[in-house]
């Protein structure tokens, strides 16, 4: 059996994904889950909130191993004449580890571009699915070797191939969108594109009858959206932003889900089955938490969390725990 993959995916930068990902895994895991995850974009930004600047030099230099490999150390093999090198993970906590990211990840894009009409051809499959699969192939046998409930996975901003392959190993999709004309757009690209991806990845496996290795499903099910606040100018009236997120609901359902018919949701709070969440601006709490490299709700008064600053972190923690929850039900995992 694999363990679910959750990707927070959305070609729009910005808009919350690798802060969500950060947070809900750190909450995750403190309501008893055991999760994996995954920094699958090439800034790396995720695995750079994780570890702290001696962890990633020695990750990324001579000895690596004892601290973990990346996740383009695992690939690299596969582009000469090797096979996928199995993860050694990045212990964060016994309950929480990490496969980090690399920025020469980008360099796997064009080896990815090239066997996708590969997967197509008639002789030869192995290699292309190889690589094709090998963000899917890490990170189910990391979760194997941790007995991870769930996978968490933080991709970059555009729909190119590291993207497409992210996506294959998917399961179960969130979009975070910001509050603006920017967040609307994007979803009338996103529908379409990973419909298109389904498509175009069920098409190869349905071209390689037997394979000699499990192939994921690409399932890529959207399971919701989430609203950041964060990105509001605070100068500009409410109702500035209003318009653009009133009309997600309809938006996410027609694209997203091709639900065409409606009737669509006047407002994300009463978009109970679609809208998990609206994220809250923490402003002086993320400096404060990217420098302790806790998450917010972790921050304690030796961290600088005082008076109103702990009141936050505490809303923090209870907003977080609502969302986390859900996602959950949702996609039901269980505690391993
Ligand atoms: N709830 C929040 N409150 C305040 N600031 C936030 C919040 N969530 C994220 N941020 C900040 O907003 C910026 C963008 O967030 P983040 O990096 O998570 O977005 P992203 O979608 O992963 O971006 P990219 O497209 O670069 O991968 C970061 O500086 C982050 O610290
Ligand atoms: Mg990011």
């Amino acid at each position: 059996m694999s363990t679910p993959v959750l990707t927070f995916f959305n070609h729009k930068g910005g808009v919350g994904k690798t802060a969500l990902v950060y947070h809900l895994a750190w909450m995750l895991t403190d309501i008893g889950y055991r999760v994996l995850t995954c920094d699958l974009d090439p800034q790396a930004n995720l695995t750079a909130a994780f570890l702290d600047e001696d962890r990633l030099e020695k990750l990324w230099g001579e000895s690596r191993d004892e601290h973990g490999c990346t996740i383009l150390q695992c690939v690299q093999p596969l582009t000469q004449v090797g096979n996928i090198k199995d993860p050694v993970l990045t212990k964060i906590t016994p309950e929480l580890s990490l496969i980090p990211g690399d920025l020469a990840l980008a360099g796997f894009e064009d080896t990815l571009s090239a066997e996708w009409p590969n997967a197509l051809g008639s002789s030869e499959l192995y290699r292309p699915f190889r690589i094709l699969t090998a963000f899917s192939t890490i990170m189910q046998s990391g979760a194997e070797q941790m007995n991870a409930s769930v996978i968490l996975a933080d991709a970059g901003s555009n729909l190119g191939a590291i993207n497409r392959s992210a996506l294959i190993a998917t399961d179960y999709i969130i979009v975070p969108l910001g509050a603006d004309l920017f967040s609307l757009q994007s979803l009338c690209n996103l529908g379409p594109t990973l419909n298109r991806w389904r498509q175009d990845w069920a098409r190869r496996k349905h071209n390689w009858e037997q394979p000699d290795f499990p192939l994921p499903d690409g399932a890529m099910h959207p399971i919701g959206y989430v609203v950041q606040q964060h990105g509001i100018r605070l100068s500009r009236p409410i109702k500035a932003y209003d318009k653009w997120v009133n009309q997600m609901p309809e938006e996410y359902a027609r694209n997203l889900l091709n639900d065409n018919k409606g009737p669509y949701p006047a407002t994300p709070a009463e978009d109970e089955k679609h809208a998990l969440a609206t994220v809250k601006h923490y402003r002086s709490l993320v400096p404060m938490a990217q420098e302790a490299r806790k998450p917010i709700f972790h921050l304690k008064n030796a961290d600088g969390a005082i008076g109103s600053h702990a009141a936050a972190a505490n809303d923090a923690r209870r907003d977080f725990k609502v969302l986390a929850e859900k996602i959950a039900k949702r996609i039901e995992i269980g505690r391993t």
